[in-house]
């Protein structure tokens, strides 16, 4: 198979569509090429792919290590392939909240594949953003002072709990950096998000609130954004390490199916 494939920007600073591709069928040349382009865009979309469990499955697998979600029991056979769904019925999403997948473990997420299965006729978008872009629009001396820091990252902080399936998310709490270097471009970026972060390392939530609130206001400004519209057979695949989203919430009465694979990640420093 040719590498050859056309990668259309999506937004300004993050994102890109990549055409004329078979996501079942990949060799090591398309994989290279796709691991370079998720380096320059960190998240990458495709449309009118046909992917199950199985060949989703096998598709993470060529760019890392699936891993379960925490408290999420996968499909059937599949323990690490989760739905994420939202049934005409149901209120809240899954996930809505801007956030990085999973910052509250020792070792988060990588990156993750969503697929999407069943998708409503209006609305349902992901927003996706652009963590250095973040970080490098800071100043200098706020760069230097989150430079020094560490953050508390919990599973259970308020603002994500009712957004997910599953219990006993208490008590899982993992401290990272505040500034963490991407392990592959070597670059600085923002290692916070709303979700999870309750305050930095050594300071009270109180302390802490005015400047993470600062941050989190910095992180949705749109210039950092792209915002990807779903069709049933398009799939993102995002590095979490660098960006962070936020699935939109404005599709009530509607079904929403997605399934999705988490890819296991390295300690951030
Ligand atoms: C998630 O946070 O994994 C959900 C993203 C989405 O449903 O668009």
């Amino acid at each position: 198979m040719s590498s050859d494939y056309q990668v259309d920007r999506q937004g300004g600073p993050i994102g890109a569509t990549v055409s004329d591709i078979d996501l079942n069928n990949l060799d090591s040349n398309a994989v290279d090429f796709l691991r370079n382009a998720l380096s320059t865009h960190l998240v990458l979309f495709f449309r009118d792919q046909s992917l199950d469990p199985t060949s989703l499955l096998t598709l993470a697998s060529k760019f890392g290590v699936p891993a379960p979600y925490p408290f999420v029991k996968g499909v059937p056979g599949f323990p690490e392939v989760v739905e994420v769904v939202k049934r005409p019925e149901d209120t809240r999403n899954f996930g809505g909240v801007w956030h990085s997948d999973t910052a509250y473990l020792k070792t988060p997420a990588m990156g993750a594949l969503l697929y999407g299965v069943d998708i409503p006729a209006q609305g349902g978008d992901t927003i996706f953003t652009n963590m250095y872009d973040v970080f490098d629009s800071l100043s200098a001396g706020m760069k230097s002072f989150l430079g020094q820091q560490t953050a508390i990252n919990d599973a259970d902080n308020s603002a994500i709990r009712a957004t997910r399936p599953g219990t006993g998310y208490k008590g899982l709490q993992a401290t990272h950096p505040v500034v963490r270097t991407h392990p592959v471009t070597k670059r600085p970026l923002l290692y916070v998000n709303k979700a999870h972060t309750t305050r930095f390392a050594g300071m009270s939530e109180q302390e802490s609130a005015p400047i993470l609130t600062f941050l989190f206001d910095r992180i949705i400004q749109p210039e950092f954004s792209c915002r990807f519209r779903w069709q049933r057979g398009s799939l993102a695949f995002w590095d979490n390490r660098a960006c962070q989203h936020y699935p939109l919430n404005d599709y009530q009465g509607q079904l929403r199916k997605m399934l999705r694979v988490s890819l296991a990640g390295d300690k951030p420093r």
